[in-house]
C-alpha cells in the first residue's frame, strides 16, 4: 500500500510505474492511498523503492491480509485472529513493536482506531510477549480499515520508508514558534539523515518570518538570514544572527562563506533557480543546500529537472522529497561540486 501527500498520488502511482512497468494501482482514499501490485515479488519490490525511492511516495506499507470488514465489532475480533496467526518466529518476547491503525478521513465506523490498535497490542502482547511501543519500534504492525476491508502487514520500519503511520510525522508545537515552515525543515533534517548541528555557517534565502532561521540558530550555526519581509523581532538579538533586510538579488558574501544554504523562498522555481545559483560562489564546495521548490500545476516532474538543470555543473542532488509537510512543493537536499 502506497501513500502519497493529498492531490500528488498520481504523480507517486507514476514514479512507481517507471520502476516497475506493468505495476497496477487502486485506491483506497481518492489521490492519497493506494494498493500496489507488483510484477514482481514484495521483497524485491520494497528493495527496489527504498533505493530508488519516488519523490511522491511517502510511505510504504505491507498487505499480508485483506480482510473482509463489515464496520461492526466483528471487525476487531477479525483481526485480532489474524494477529494470533502470525509467525512467532518474527515476534521475540520483549521486542518493541508498534501497531499503526489508519482510515481514510471522514469514515465513520463504530469503534475508533485506537480501539483497534489497543485490541491488536493487547492480543500481540499476551501471543509473543511483545513491548509495544509507539516509537523505536523493530517491527510495525500496520491496519487499514475501509468500509468493507482491513489490510493489515508486519514489516520493518525502514521497509515503509517512514516508521511514522502513513509517513505523517508530527512535531511537538511548541509556545514561541515563529512559523510551521519550521516544521519542513526539522522533517528535512530526519528523512534526509542530516545533523544540522554539524554545520557552522548557513545562508537563509527568503528566511522571514524565521522558522528555519530560528531552528538553524538553535542547532548552534552562524545564519545569514536575507528577506526584503521582516524577521520575528525575537530572533533580532541573537549575536549569530545576521539579517540583511534585502531581496536575494542585491546581497553579495565572500566566496566560500558558508558551508550550508536553506532557501524556501515560495516563489516561482525557474526564478528562485536563478536567484539561488547567482549565490553558489558564497557556498564551500562540498556545503549542502536546502531548497523547497513550489509545484506548478501539473508539471511536477518538469519542474524538478528544471530546477537541477539550472543547477547542472554547481550542485548535485542528493535527494528529492515530497515531505509531509510540504503542501504544493518539494524539498531538494544538494551538495556543492
Ligand atoms: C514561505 S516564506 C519563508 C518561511 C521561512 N522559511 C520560515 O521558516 O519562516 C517565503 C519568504 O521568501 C521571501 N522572498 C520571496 N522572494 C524573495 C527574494 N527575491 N529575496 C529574498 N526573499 C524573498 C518572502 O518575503 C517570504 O518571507
Amino acid at each position: 500500500m502506497g501513500t502519497a501527500n493529498h492531490g500528488y498520488a498520481q504523480q507517486a502511482q507514476e514514479e512507481v510505474r517507471r520502476l516497475f512497468p506493468g505495476a497496477a494501482f487502486r485506491y483506497l482514499a481518492p489521490a492519497e492511498v493506494f494498493v500496489m501490485e507488483f510484477p514482481v515479488a514484495s521483497a524485491e519490490a520494497v528493495t527496489t523503492l527504498r533505493d530508488k525511492e519516488p519523490i511522491f511516495l511517502r510511505h510504504i506499507q505491507p498487505v499480508d491480509a485483506e480482510l473482509e470488514a463489515h464496520g461492526d465489532a466483528a471487525d476487531i475480533e477479525a483481526l485480532m485472529n489474524w494477529a494470533q496467526s502470525l509467525p512467532a518466529s518474527r515476534f521475540a518476547p520483549g521486542l518493541p513493536v508498534a501497531v499503526h491503525v489508519r482510515k481514510p478521513d471522514g469514515l465513520a465506523l463504530p469503534y475508533a482506531n485506537a480501539d483497534l490498535r489497543a485490541a491488536l497490542q493487547e492480543t500481540l502482547a499476551q501471543q509473543f510477549g511483545i513491548e509495544p511501543v509507539v516509537r523505536g519500534a523493530a517491527l510495525i504492525v500496520s491496519v487499514y480499515v475501509t468500509g468493507d476491508k482491513l489490510y493489515a502487514g508486519v514489516s520493518e520500519p525502514a521497509h515503509n520508508l517512514s516508521d511514522w503511520p502513513g509517513g505523517a510525522i508530527r512535531f511537538q508545537r511548541e509556545d514561541e514558534q515563529i512559523s510551521r515552515a519550521k516544521f519542513k525543515l526539522l522533517e528535512a533534517e530526519q528523512r534526509f539523515g542530516l545533523d544540522l548541528s554539524d554545520f557552522r555557517a548557513a545562508l537563509d534565502i527568503g528566511a522571514a518570518p524565521g522558522g528555519w532561521t530560528s531552528l538553524l540558530l538553535e542547532r548552534g550555526l552562524r545564519v545569514t538570514a536575507v528577506d526584503p519581509a521582516a524577521l520575528h523581532p525575537s530572533l533580532l538579538g541573537d549575536h549569530k544572527l545576521t539579517y540583511l533586510r534585502k531581496n536575494a538579488g542585491d546581497v553579495r558574501f565572500a566566496p566560500d562563506s558558508f558551508d550550508l544554504l536553506v532557501c524556501d523562498m515560495s516563489w516561482n522555481p525557474k526564478q528562485m533557480a536563478r536567484l539561488v545559483a547567482d549565490l553558489l560562489y558564497a557556498l564551500r564546495t562540498n556545503g549542502l543546500a536546502v531548497i523547497t521548490v513550489k509545484l506548478l500545476h501539473g508539471k511536477a516532474f518538469q519542474t524538478v529537472r528544471e530546477v537541477t538543470a539550472a543547477f547542472a555543473g554547481s550542485l548535485e542532488l542528493l535527494r528529492a522529497k515530497q515531505l509531509f509537510h510540504n503542501r504544493d512543493e518539494l524539498t531538494l537536499l544538494l551538495r556543492r561540486v
